[in-house]
């Protein structure tokens, strides 16, 4: 088959686009506002982009408040710091919980019973049932183009000046395990992947 995104004639039973780009990491993505309230959420429109300065992104859609905006995305522009959780498969539930759409008066971590604990370089808190955090330092927003005002997306940029790595993930040999760590993707519709010793495997580059 083929289809033109923006004649949406696919004829499927739902846009297969996220279904086709899979599976994609997960920003679980801590800020805080300016009275000091704390904000989770899940973010996959997220990667790495660069090595050095390591910067990481997330694209933020249309929130339910009156300025359009979701939460974490208005926070980071506000505070210019975030947090980035890694979402694996013991906190799954918890990641889910996070994306319920709610004011930005709500703390989703006190919400979906997780521990905040005080970052070392942002004001933004971490997430403690998390293996691994990156402190991140807000760098810009590209504002996408939208074909209407209720899907408008806008990418916010940050470069990781601060990598928290829990010591029971790191081999003897000084490599990141993942397969303790257990992270999980997002695939399309409501549907995710976890990584594992079984589903990881390595391939040698050609020299
Ligand atoms: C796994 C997962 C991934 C998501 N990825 C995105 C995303 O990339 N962009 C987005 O705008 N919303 C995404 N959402 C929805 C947000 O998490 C949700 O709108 C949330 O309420 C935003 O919270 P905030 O307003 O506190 O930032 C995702 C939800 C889930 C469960």
């Amino acid at each position: 088959m083929f289809y033109e995104p923006r004649k949406k004639d696919h004829g499927l039973a739902k846009n297969p686009f996220n279904s086709l780009i899979i599976p994609r990491p997960i920003g679980w993505i801590s800020t805080v506002d300016d009275k000091g309230i704390f904000n989770l959420a899940p973010y996959s429109f997220f990667n790495a982009v660069s090595y050095s300065p390591p910067t990481v992104m997330f694209a933020s859609g249309v929130g339910s408040t009156e300025d359009k905006t979701k939460d974490s995305a208005r926070n980071v522009e506000l505070t210019g710091e975030f947090v980035c959780n890694l979402a694996t498969w013991d906190t799954k539930e918890q990641m889910n919980q996070s994306s319920a759409t709610l004011p930005p008066e709500t703390d989703e971590i006190a919400l979906a019973n997780l521990t905040p604990i005080s970052s070392a370089l942002v004001a933004a808190p971490r997430i403690a049932e998390a293996p691994v955090h990156l402190e991140c330092k807000y760098l810009k927003t590209v504002d996408m183009p939208s074909w209407n005002e209720n899907d408008v997306y806008k990418v916010l940029f940050g470069e990781v000046i601060g990598i928290h790595i829990n010591d029971d993930v790191i081999t003897d040999k000084g490599l990141i395990d993942v397969a303790k760590i257990m992270p999980i993707g997002r695939l399309g519709y409501n549907d995710y992947t976890k990584v594992d010793k079984e589903t990881s495997f390595t391939l040698d580059r050609p020299a």
